[in-house]
């Protein structure tokens, strides 16, 4: 059900996207800048930082640990290195609200300080396994511990001297690889994390540009601790997971030309590109190079017929954040499109295999449920009520879905848009797409 102040999304049918447009910057970039900038010493300059509720979660709980962040314009910030040992008690507990990355990166950040600290969320984030870190940070030494359920709230006693630990991640996690990386730099010893197959390695990257060696071999990642961090300047590229919807929207809308400019295209995000042209897109990667550590190009997206594929079970863990926007080009191919091997997706903001197939079903779309992943099979798309589940990936996803529908589409409770693409409406509407804000009466 909608609560009185959250808002729809009304999408007309049709229309092309045009242009060159700047999507917001990284949100796994900017969340770990910040956190690698106030364990620093000396001042960082985050420039291009995410203004998303996810992000801005991560900063408030700085703030209540005594940390100084100016902002010198919206996306231009400073922080105030605090060291890795100068963060004060928090005020009270801290709320990171819908952000899985702020509390599990987070988590393993206070496990090596010497205050206790409690991390709680909103009614989805309360529902996201959490055991996935408390138990390697006890093997650490960490006292740590969540509900029997494995869930929120994770309670931290402080002052306990962590060690390092030689950890294969039972599940493949960007956001536990990181937890575990940051707990690293408080340990003795060596922390070294040996990965399922490889997740996004900004954490790595950034570590890096902060002047903290990592060892990388193969699939494994070792941090010594003890060492210092080095304030910097980063400059934050473009999010290819919001880039997605629109390069999808470009894909599947007749006549569309777009350049999404200055992108990050880092291989550990970038599958949803070689997915795509795998199903027929026509897709340029453009003045590619190196920003603060990180691959960025610019991405010329031109419609073109696709067609259904077996998506490569490789790819999955590097696309996974991409696929509600991934199936809705599945649904305007031509033939089936069949995911496996992504049973994560059900422990997103929402079960995103879930949503995904309700919102399909409501717009006259075959598609069929696995445990870990989806079959979708190109067809008509009709008009109808989508309920997002209040996750921002599955509202902008069906969005762009309006691009090749033959009526109108609503989406319901789309306020979560904010938690990592703030300006989603403005700058779709900018490139063609037919999109207003309704309230939860406009049905
Ligand atoms: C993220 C890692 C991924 C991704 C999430 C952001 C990160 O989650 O889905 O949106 O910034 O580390 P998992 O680590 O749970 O795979």
């Amino acid at each position: 059900m909608s609560d009185s102040s959250s808002i729809n999304y009304i999408v007309a049918p049709g229309g092309v996207l045009q242009g060159r447009h700047r999507v917001p910057g990284d949100k796994s970039i900017s969340h770990r800048a910040l956190m690698l900038g106030v364990i620093a010493e000396g001042q960082t300059k985050i420039i291009g930082f995410l203004e998303g509720e996810d992000t801005l979660a991560t900063l408030s709980a700085f703030r209540a640990m005594g940390v100084k962040v100016t902002h010198r314009s919206r996306q231009d910030v400073v922080v105030n290195g605090a060291g890795l040992h100068g963060l004060t008690v928090p005020s009270g507990t801290l709320d990171l609200g819908n952000s899985g990355t702020s509390v599990r990166l987070l988590a393993g950040l206070l496990a090596g300080q010497t205050f206790d600290s409690e991390l709680t969320g909103d009614a989805s984030l309360m529902k996201r396994p959490m055991r996935r870190v408390t138990e390697p940070l006890q093997m650490m030494g960490a006292d740590i511990s969540c509900t029997e359920q494995g869930t929120l709230p994770i309670r931290i006693r402080g002052g306990r001297k962590l060690h390092g630990i030689d950890y294969t991640l039972p599940v493949t996690s960007a956001q536990l690889k990181s937890c575990l990386l940051l707990a690293g730099l408080y340990a003795e010893g060596q922390t070294c994390i040996h990965e399922p197959a490889p997740t996004r390695d900004h954490t790595e990257r950034l570590l890096g540009q902060f002047g903290v060696a990592i060892k990388q071999r193969n699939n494994t990642i070792c941090v010594n601790g003890g060492g210092k961090l080095r304030a910097t300047e980063i400059n934050v590229p473009g999010d290819i997971s919001s880039a997605a919807f629109f390069i999808i929207g470009a894909c599947i809308a007749k006549g569309s030309d777009i350049t999404l400019e200055q992108v990050g295209i880092n291989p550990t995000r970038a599958a949803v590109i070689h997915i795509l042209k795998a199903m027929g897109a026509d897709i340029t990667v453009d003045k590619q190079r190196l920003q603060s550590g990180e691959p960025v190009a610019d991405i010329r997206v031109r419609s073109s017929r696709l067609h259904g594929i077996d998506i490569p079970v490789e790819l999955v863990p590097v696309a996974l954040d991409e696929f509600p926007a991934i199936m809705i080009a599945a649904a305007a191919a031509s033939g089936r499109t069949v995911l496996k091997g992504a049973a994560e997706l059900r422990v997103k903001e929402s079960d995103r295999i879930l949503a995904m197939t309700a919102g399909f079903k409501s717009i006259g779309i075959k598609a069929k449920a696995y445990e870990d992943g989806m079959e979708v099979t190109g067809g008509r798309i009709q008009g109808g009520m989508v309920d997002s589940f209040k996750d921002h990936r599955i509202a902008m996803a069906f969005a762009m879905s309006g691009l090749a529908a033959e009526d109108v589409i609503t989406i319901k409770d789309c306020t979560n848009v904010d938690t990592s693409f703030p300006g989603f409406i403005d700058l779709a509407s900018q490139a063609g797409l037919d999109i207003k804000p309704g309230d939860a009466g406009d049905r």
